[in-house]
């Protein structure tokens, strides 16, 4: 097979940790490529050139393609995504990253996902679904103890409440039944879903079509205390590999979650070229599908891309033209492991605005990188907070030990007066190792 030309003008869409490891992982391709990003974050912008158009506009976005020249976008979050951002880049004959409208819609509808999950006899957690409160609450009394009750729309990561007991199940219920309210894909509806125990572990797949390249295995760290305790956040740290999930391990996620996965989605008449984020919960009876996600993870991807030796633009670019036969994965030995740090009350309310001292890179350990997420510049050029998720500290090293310690002397040595991070990142797996 010939190998195809690459393209040279690269469009990063997305302003957060994620699109920061995009890039970098974009720039480092053998053809060097001119990237751009829209609308990108302090750290992005010292890399290429970032123009303030939002994530969520899609006309501006596409005009913006089209006047830089662009031959290949690369879309970070879901929103544009959902709201259809490659189906117009396709129609002006722009290749892009990333599912379309109807892909997407594994991520944007909870409800969709689940009865495509229960079509498929794919493992899921059992769900019931409601519209009305009521009948809700009626569900919660018959099905007593914890209990997972989740918004149907996209939520931002807040529309899930693991409740421990009926009086929280029934209350997120209600709330939740109101965030939907006037959203036109979500029509209101929520899902009752059974309380799943074990560890979590996210799994990346990058499909095009019936085809499909699993990335090394990640951990995320979902809550926003240690030990796992207090509201779940976008995530506040990584780790890759996940080393719970052995070849062996693997092997039965693949049979029996990833293949029919892409098998599914495909029947369903969706051509999917882009970012298959597997949110997976290991139980007692065997590996279950939380969710998925139609992007790249955020921390995940800030862990799995600096682990790939194969060059990432050839990768996506494969993906989106139906030629991923070409791509062999390689990937390095070392572990690598993201502290995400963030401002003080994430996830709710936080203060922004307050000027981050980082450090000059030759001060930083070897194999250490500062990723930007939530930050901007002010008037006096100084990097300043911007976001809930702020920056993320990555490190990779032969050990998760060392890799650990190399990314918590960077968080120690940051100056930010609301800076808050998990001391506990990749804990679980040392106490195992
Ligand atoms: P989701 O957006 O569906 O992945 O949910 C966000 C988080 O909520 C997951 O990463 C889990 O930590 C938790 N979660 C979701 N569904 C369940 C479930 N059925 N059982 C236990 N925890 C869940
Ligand atoms: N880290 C979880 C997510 O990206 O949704």
């Amino acid at each position: 097979m010939t190998t195809p030309t690459l393209p040279r003008n690269v469009l990063v869409v997305g302003s957060g940790g994620r699109e920061h490891a995009l890039v970098t992982a974009l720039l480092k391709s053998p053809i060097k490529p001119r990237v751009i990003c829209a609308p990108g974050n302090a750290g992005i912008e010292a890399q290429v050139p970032c123009f303030p158009i939002s994530a969520d506009n899609i006309p501006g976005l596409v005009q913006l393609a089209k006047d830089k020249s662009i031959d290949f976008v690369v879309v970070g979050p879901e929103v544009p995504l959902s709201l259809g951002l490659v189906d117009e880049l396709n129609k002006v004959g722009i290749l892009a990253f990333g599912p379309k409208a109807d892909g997407a819609r594994l991520e944007a509808s909870k409800t969709y996902t689940k009865e495509i999950l229960l079509k498929y006899k794919i493992p899921t957690a059992k769900a019931a679904f409601f519209t009305e409160p009521e009948k809700a609450h009626a569900y919660i009394d018959q099905n007593p103890g914890p209990i997972v009750i989740k918004a149907d729309g996209l939520a931002a990561g807040k529309g899930v409440v693991v409740a421990t007991h009926s009086a929280e199940a029934k209350l997120a219920a209600t709330e939740l039944l109101s965030l939907n309210a006037g959203s036109k894909e979500s029509k209101s509806s929520i899902l009752i879903e059974e309380c799943l125990t074990g560890e979590e572990t996210s799994l990346l797949v990058i499909v095009s079509g019936t085809e499909y390249i699993i990335l090394p295995t990640a951990q995320d760290h979902k809550r926003i205390g240690e030990n796992d305790t207090g509201p779940n956040t976008g995530g506040m740290g990584a780790y890759s590999p996940a080393s719970i999930v052995n070849q062996e391990l693997l092997k039965v996620i693949d049979e029996t979650i990833v293949a029919p996965s892409v098998k599914a989605i495909a029947h369903e008449g969706i051509d999917f070229r882009g970012t298959l984020f597997i949110g997976i919960m290991l139980t007692p009876e065997g590996p279950k599908v939380l969710e998925y996600n139609t992007r790249f993870g955020d921390p995940e991807t800030q862990v799995v891309l600096p682990r790939l030796k194969t060059d990432l633009l050839a990768l996506l670019f494969a993906a989106a033209t139906k030629t991923l036969g070409n791509i062999t994965l390689e990937v390095i030995s070392d572990v690598a492991l993201c502290v995400v740090i963030a401002a003080k009350g994430y996830p709710g309310a936080y203060a922004k605005g307050e000027v981050i001292t980082l450090l000059p890179l030759e001060a930083l350990p070897p194999k250490s990188y500062i990723l930007h997420a939530g930050t901007a510049k002010n008037k006096s050029d100084e990097i300043v907070s911007n976001g809930g998720r702020v920056l993320g500290i990555v490190a990779l090293a032969p050990t998760l030990k060392e890799a650990a310690s190399k990314a918590y002397w960077t968080c120690d040595a940051i100056t930010y007066s609301s800076k808050v991070f998990r001391r506990d990142i990749g804990a679980r797996q040392l106490r195992r190792e």
